[in-house]
C-alpha cells in the first residue's frame, strides 16, 4: 500500500529566494500544503506582498529580509528558531553566458557565492533547528546545469555542481539522524527572473533563451515537484529529482519551433 500524503500542520517551512520565480511558487505551494511559511529573499516588499497575500488566503505567512551570503545576518535569522520543518535552498542563479575564454571572474565568484556558499551558510545555521523538529527536510534547488555543462555555461554550471555536491556529501554526513536532503534539479524554467539576471537585464537576449520552445516548465511546475518531495512520508527521501520541460532532452539538445 502506497502511504498517503503525510499532512505535516503547523511545521515551519524557509524558502530563501522567495520574492519572485520558483521560490514564490513554493512558498504557495508549502502554504497550501499546512506549513508555516517564513520569506527570505533580499526584496523586502516582494516578500511582504506574498506574506500579506498568503496571510489574507488564511495560510501563516512571514516575510524576513535576508542575504544569503551575509552569513553575519543568516546566523541572527537562524537564532530565532528553535525547530524548522523545511528549509528550501532555492535562492541562486545564473550571472553571464561567456565562454570560458572570455568569462568574468567576478560574475563566476559571485554565482559561486550565492549558489553554494549561500546555501551552505542557510544550512548550516538551520541544521540544529531542522534537527530538533525530529523530521526535518533539507531542499537544495540545483539545476540540471548540476549534472552536466554547456558552452557558454561553465561559470554557472561550476557552481550548481558545486550545490550538487554539497546536497549528496550533506546527506552521507547525517544519515542517522532525522533529517533527509531532497535535490531537485530542473531544466529549462521561464521565470520572470532568472534569464533577465542572467544577461544584465537585456530583455531581447532573455527571451531568446526560450524562442520557440512550446511549453517551458513554469514556476509552479517545479514548486509542484518541491512540495510533493517534502511531502512524502518522512522515511522516504527523493535523493535527486530532475525535472525538464517535454521539449529539452538534455541541457544542449532543445526542441524550438520555427516561427
Ligand atoms: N529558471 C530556470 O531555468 C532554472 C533552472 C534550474 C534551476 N534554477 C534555479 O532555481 C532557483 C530560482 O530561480 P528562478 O528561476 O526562480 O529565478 P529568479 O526569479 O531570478 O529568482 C531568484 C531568487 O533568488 C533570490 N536571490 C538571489 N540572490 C540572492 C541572495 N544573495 N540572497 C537571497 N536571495 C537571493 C532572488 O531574490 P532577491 O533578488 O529579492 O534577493 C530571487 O527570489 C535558482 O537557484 C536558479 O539557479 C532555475
Amino acid at each position: 500500500m502506497p502511504h498517503a500524503e503525510t499532512p505535516r500542520t503547523h511545521g515551519i517551512a524557509v524558502v530563501t529566494g522567495a520574492s519572485g520565480g520558483i521560490g514564490a511558487a513554493t512558498a504557495r505551494g508549502l502554504a497550501e500544503a499546512g506549513y508555516r511559511v517564513v520569506l527570505t529573499a533580499r526584496r523586502k516588499d516582494r516578500i511582504e506582498a506574498l506574506a500579506a497575500e498568503l496571510t489574507e488566503a488564511g495560510h501563516s505567512a512571514t516575510a524576513y529580509p535576508l542575504d544569503v551570503t551575509d552569513r553575519a545576518a543568516v546566523d541572527t535569522f537562524a537564532s530565532a528558531f528553535r525547530t524548522i520543518a523545511v528549509l528550501v535552498n532555492n535562492a541562486g542563479g545564473a550571472l553571464g553566458a561567456d565562454p570560458v575564454a572570455t568569462g568574468d571572474p567576478a560574475d563566476w565568484r559571485q554565482m559561486y557565492e550565492t549558489n553554494v556558499i549561500g546555501t551552505l551558510n542557510v544550512t548550516q545555521a538551520l541544521l540544529p533547528a531542522l534537527t530538533a523538529s525530529g523530521d526535518g527536510t533539507v531542499v537544495v534547488v540545483s539545476s540540471t546545469a548540476g549534472h552536466a555543462t554547456y558552452e557558454g555555461g561553465a561559470g554557472y554550471v561550476a557552481a550548481k555542481h558545486g550545490a550538487h555536491v554539497l546536497a549528496e556529501t550533506l546527506r552521507l554526513e547525517i544519515v542517522g539522524t532525522p533529517v533527509r536532503v531532497i535535490e531537485i534539479a530542473p531544466g529549462m524554467v521561464r521565470t520572470e527572473g532568472f534569464a533577465l539576471t542572467r544577461f544584465g537585464g537585456d530583455a531581447e537576449k532573455a527571451a531568446k533563451v526560450y524562442a520557440g520552445v512550446a511549453e517551458p516548465l513554469t514556476a509552479e511546475d517545479v514548486a509542484d515537484t518541491i512540495t510533493w518531495a517534502v511531502t512524502r512520508p518522512p522515511h522516504v527521501n527523493v535523493d535527486l529529482l530532475v525535472v525538464r520541460p517535454r521539449a529539452q532532452a538534455s541541457n544542449t539538445k532543445v526542441h524550438r519551433e520555427q516561427p
